[in-house]
């Protein structure tokens, strides 16, 4: 799993509303690391993709799209052009939207450099669905962290509600499964685990202890090849 890197990586993969933002973000506070949160960039791209009236057909198109964006993050917020589009993005149609630009070969590679770009002493946190089998593959510790299609949809059903957003159980539950299926059959790079991830089952864990488990691995690791 382990080549030498420069600034350690930690990856940490796995399917919608699994709370692997959440966790990775706090690792990432807890390490004083850099974060990435590729699946914002998805979305990104998934909002822009609309307001550019781009069909999901026009691979060229939707690359160069993405090469033009000016994405900043700043503290906790997102923003495209100079707008804060940090709520915009987190919608479910977005989620959808992202899922479906997500299996565009030309967007994927297009995000590439900008994903890489995150890599800055002293390391980084990366949450997504390949991060550890495409854009790190050396990272030095791999997570695929999931939890039951149930305790997912529960999960965002609570957000949504804590947010002020109505919302259906079933209907979230189902959206959430044709996520899991097309970010799971798509050709390139699908959602799977590496083969040297470790599996981190949240459905009966809370934050805290999903978030202790990353860092105790992480520090094995560390001490293991010397960082
Ligand atoms: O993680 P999040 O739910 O914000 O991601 C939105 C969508 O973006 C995912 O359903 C997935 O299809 C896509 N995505 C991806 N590769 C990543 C991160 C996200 O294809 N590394």
């Amino acid at each position: 799993m382990v080549s030498n890197p420069t600034f350690p990586v930690i990856a940490i993969d796995g399917p919608t509303a699994s709370g692997k933002g959440t966790v990775a973000q706090l690792v990432a506070n807890h390490l004083g690391f850099h974060y990435l949160d590729s699946g914002a960039l998805y979305r990104i791209v998934g909002l822009a993709s609309l307001q550019n009236k781009i069909a999901l057909d026009q691979g060229l198109a939707l690359a160069e799209m993405t090469k033009s964006l000016r994405i900043e993050f700043k503290e906790n917020n997102i923003y495209l052009d100079n707008q804060d589009i940090t709520e915009l993005i987190r919608t479910e149609e977005m989620g959808l939207r992202a899922s479906a630009v997500g299996a565009v070969p030309e967007v994927r590679l297009a995000l590439l450099s900008l994903q890489k770009s995150f890599l800055r002493a002293p390391g980084l946190v990366a949450d997504g669905r390949d991060m550890a089998t495409v854009i790190f593959p050396n990272a030095v510790l791999k997570v695929f962290l999931t939890a039951s299609a149930k305790i997912r949809a529960e999960r965002r059903f609570k957000q949504l509600k804590n947010k002020g957003i109505s919302a259906n159980i079933d209907i979230l539950l189902s959206d959430l499964l044709a996520r899991d299926e097309r970010d799971t059959q798509r050709k390139d790079a699908p959602l799977l685990q590496a083969m040297d991830a470790h599996l981190l089952d949240t459905s009966e864990m809370d934050v805290e202890k999903a978030v202790q488990k990353v860092i105790f691995w992480y520090q094995k690791v560390s001490k293991e090849v010397g960082i």
